[in-house]
């Protein structure tokens, strides 16, 4: 083994509990007790409660005789503004125990609302790495969707309405108490947003397992979400029913996840943040929209790992060279992104290249995401990817 990993020291953050199987929310109510819940506070979305998700959330608490006060008003790419107003209620209303119940959005604020409770003050000055000062509420959190791995990872991620920007918050104490993933949640996904979700996963595989901060604990755990997502992602969008499909994208996006919550992510989410913010497209979108770029840009950083992606993915590669291997990587994830009938330039999108000045100087707000990415990229390097993706 070489020394340079031999001598680097790996850290590896996960959730107290992750509860993972076919209707495991029925156990919301035993696991609420077990935190010793008085009065549970629910954090959900319209989507969530359209989709009749609700329900059984309600009928586990009420069987384990736990009163509970909903609050349902979060929005995409979550406000802080949302999280202001739920902690309000929380504390106003003497609950003690948040449930986070749906995508990404609804699983961030219910983690701001813990901090936020417990905490006091404002989320703002949370904004950084480990800026909390004390322990959240306790949460447990019920993904609806198999994306975003929220669930079991510690960071959360606003928008700031004054400059229309993302802010990140990253804490142990964002991290679950307990987490519920149920794939039978999510067998009503439509299908594109099955394909953005699940493409966001494997964005947070991929990113990870090229990062110079990955770790054999978080290698191990985005190989089996790569090769999950490759195999299952095209029968959950093509058959929502699928059981199995919607089972191990299910297990992918919390693996993976899980994975990043220790490795962390890369250029392409950086580069996507600034697109998704300004054009209003979903996370899972515009993380997939940049992808190949990013990929095509960065294989030198990281041939051997971009090799193992297309094996992973599928590929034939007896005989090949680390370099040449790496390439098919990019024809991989390409295939995916039109089976499940993603687009994956700019321009499919209407968006205007004279946007590109705001989305260089976006993506450079997050230019801490470039110090773990395979290859280094300086300004103009940002802007060409653009130009490239168009
Ligand atoms: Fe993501």
């Amino acid at each position: 083994m070489p020394a340079l990993i031999l001598s680097k020291v790996h850290f590896f953050y996960s959730p107290n509990k992750v509860v993972f199987g076919l209707d495991t929310i029925k156990s919301l109510g035993s696991e609420a007790l077990q935190l010793a819940a008085k009065k549970a506070f629910i954090v959900t979305d319209p989507g969530v409660v359209k989709a009749d998700l609700l329900q059984p959330i309600k009928a586990s608490l009420e069987s384990a005789k736990i009163p509970y006060v909903i609050y349902d008003r979060v929005e995409p790419e979550p406000p802080i503004r949302c999280v202001n107003e739920a902690t309000e209620q929380f504390l106003s209303q003497r609950c003690d125990v948040i449930v986070g119940l749906g995508g990404g959005s609804s699983l961030d604020v219910a983690k701001g609302v813990s901090v936020l409770a417990t905490n006091g003050g404002n989320l703002l000055d949370m904004i950084g790495i480990d800026l909390v000062k004390k322990r959240g509420a306790p949460k447990i959190l019920i993904p609806t969707t198999s994306g975003t791995g929220s669930e079991v990872t510690r960071v959360l991620v606003v928008t700031d309405e004054k400059d229309n920007t993302k802010k990140v918050v990253n804490s142990i104490y964002a991290l679950a108490d307990a987490v519920l993933v149920d794939p039978l949640l999510t067998l009503s996904v439509p299908p594109k947003v099955t394909a953005d979700t699940g493409t966001d996963a494997l964005v947070h595989a991929i990113e990870t397992y090229v990062s110079g901060n990955a770790t054999p604990f978080s290698d191990i755990l985005a190989e089996k979400a790569i090769r999950w997502i490759a195999t299952y992602l095209p029968v959950a969008w093509a058959k929502g029913s699928n059981l199995e499909a919607r089972y191990f994208m299910s297990l992918a996006a919390t693996t993976a996840g899980m994975a990043f919550a220790s490795g962390g992510l890369g250029a392409v989410h950086a580069l996507a943040y600034p697109i998704g913010t300004e054009y209003h497209l979903p996370h899972g979108r515009s993380n997939a929209i940049m992808l190949p770029h990013v990929m095509k840009y960065n294989l030198s950083g990281n041939p051997e790992k971009y090799a193992n992606i297309a094996s992973l993915m599928g590929k034939g590669m007896e005989g090949l060279s680390a370099t040449k291997g790496a390439s098919f990587s990019i024809e991989a994830v390409q295939e995916l992104l039109e089976t499940v009938q993603i687009p994956y330039h700019l321009r499919d999108y209407g968006i205007s290249k004279g946007d590109f000045p705001k989305f260089v100087e976006g993506a450079m707000k997050f230019a801490r995401l470039f110090v773990p990415n395979p290859r280094d990229l300086t300004e103009e390097d940002v802007r060409s990817i653009y130009e490239v993706a168009y």
